[in-house]
C-alpha cells in the first residue's frame, strides 16, 4: 500500500474553482436565451416527474455540462429542466449526485452553486428518509427544521470561494423559518399532516444499523437519510433561502422488526408522490 492510499478521494481531488462554476453556468445560459431561473427544485426519489410538468421547457443533460458529474442512482434522470411551473421560473434537477455514488460533497453540491450563478435565490429540496422518531409513521411528510452532519468532509472543504460566501458561514437558519411557515400554511389548506423535525445525514449506501438509529435519536434526529445536507450547506453558504421536505418512506432500521430494502423505499416514494408533489407545488405557487 502506498502513502496516497491513506487519503480519501476528498483529500486528493483538486477542488473546483470559481471559473469552473462560471464555465458550467455560461454553457447552460447559452441554452436558455433570456430565461433565468428564480427557484431551484432539487427533487429526490419519487418526485422527479415534476420536471415533466414544467412548461416552455428547455432540458440540459448533466453529461453535456462541463465539470458536472453523472447521476447514477436508479430513477434519477440526470438532467436539468428549465421553464415555468406554477408561475415560477424554475430549474428542476431530475437526479442528484449522492456521495455514495463515489462523489465528494463538493460534487454533490456543484449544481446548486451553478444555478445560483444563473440567478436562483430559493432552493426547494426534497428527499426520502427513514423515520427515527417513533411517533412518526411511514408515509409522513416532514419539514426539515435543521440537520445534523457529523461524518465525512463537507462541501465547503478546500479554499473558500469568496464570490459564493464567507469562509465560516453561519448555519443557524439553514432552513428558512419564513418558508417553513409558508409550507405549514399550505399543508393546513391541503389538510395534509406535516411533521417538522431534524434530518440526520448518513453517507450510505448501506442503511443505518439499529444502533446508529438509536444514536441518531439520542442526538436529536427525527429522520435519517443519505442526501440533501451537502447541497443545503453549500446553498446556505451562497445565500439561498431553503425549504427542505422529507418523505419518511420507512421507519428507520430497528424501529420495526423487519429488514429494509431499497425497493420498498422507492415503492413508498411512488405511493406518496401525489401528496408530496401537491405540497411542493403549493409552496412553489406561494413563494
Ligand atoms: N435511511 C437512510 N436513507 C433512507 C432511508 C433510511 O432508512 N429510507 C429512505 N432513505
Amino acid at each position: 500500500m502506498n502513502k496516497s492510499d491513506f487519503f480519501t478521494a476528498d483529500a486528493v481531488k483538486p477542488h473546483f474553482t470559481y471559473d469552473d462554476y462560471c464555465e458550467s453556468a455560461d454553457m447552460i445560459a447559452a441554452h436558455l436565451g433570456d430565461f433565468r431561473p428564480e427557484v431551484l427544485l432539487l427533487l429526490g426519489s419519487g418526485l422527479g416527474f415534476l420536471g415533466d410538468r414544467v412548461e416552455a421547457r428547455t432540458c440540459v443533460s448533466y453529461a453535456d455540462i462541463p465539470h458536472f458529474r453523472a447521476s447514477t442512482a436508479p430513477g434519477h434522470e440526470g438532467r436539468f429542466v428549465f421553464g415555468e411551473l406554477r408561475g415560477k421560473r424554475v430549474a428542476v434537477m431530475q437526479g442528484r449526485m449522492h456521495c455514495y455514488e463515489g462523489y465528494t460533497m463538493e460534487d454533490a453540491a456543484y449544481a446548486c452553486r451553478v444555478i445560483r450563478l444563473l440567478g436562483a435565490k430559493t432552493m426547494i429540496v426534497t428527499n426520502a428518509a427513514g423515520a427515527v422518531n417513533t411517533e412518526y409513521s411511514a408515509g409522513d411528510l416532514m419539514l426539515i427544521s435543521d440537520h445534523i452532519k457529523l461524518f465525512d468532509f463537507g462541501p465547503l472543504w478546500g479554499p473558500n470561494i469568496d464570490e459564493f460566501g464567507t469562509r465560516f458561514p453561519d448555519m443557524s437558519n439553514v432552513y428558512s423559518p419564513r418558508l417553513r411557515e409558508l409550507a405549514k400554511e399550505v399543508a393546513r389548506e391541503q389538510e395534509l399532516t406535516l411533521r417538522e423535525g431534524v434530518y440526520m445525514y448518513f453517507p450510505g449506501p448501506q442503511f443505518e444499523t439499529p444502533a446508529e438509529v438509536r444514536a441518531a435519536r439520542i442526538l436529536g434526529a427525527d429522520a435519517v437519510g443519505m442526501s440533501t445536507v451537502p447541497e443545503a450547506i453549500a446553498a446556505a453558504h451562497c445565500g439561498y433561502e431553503i425549504l427542505g421536505v422529507t418523505l419518511c418512506a420507512n421507519m428507520a432500521a430497528g424501529v420495526l422488526p423487519q429488514p429494509l430494502s431499497g425497493e420498498e423505499v422507492n415503492e413508498m416514494a411512488e405511493q406518496y408522490a401525489p401528496h408530496f408533489s401537491s405540497l411542493i407545488l403549493g409552496c412553489l405557487e406561494r413563494l
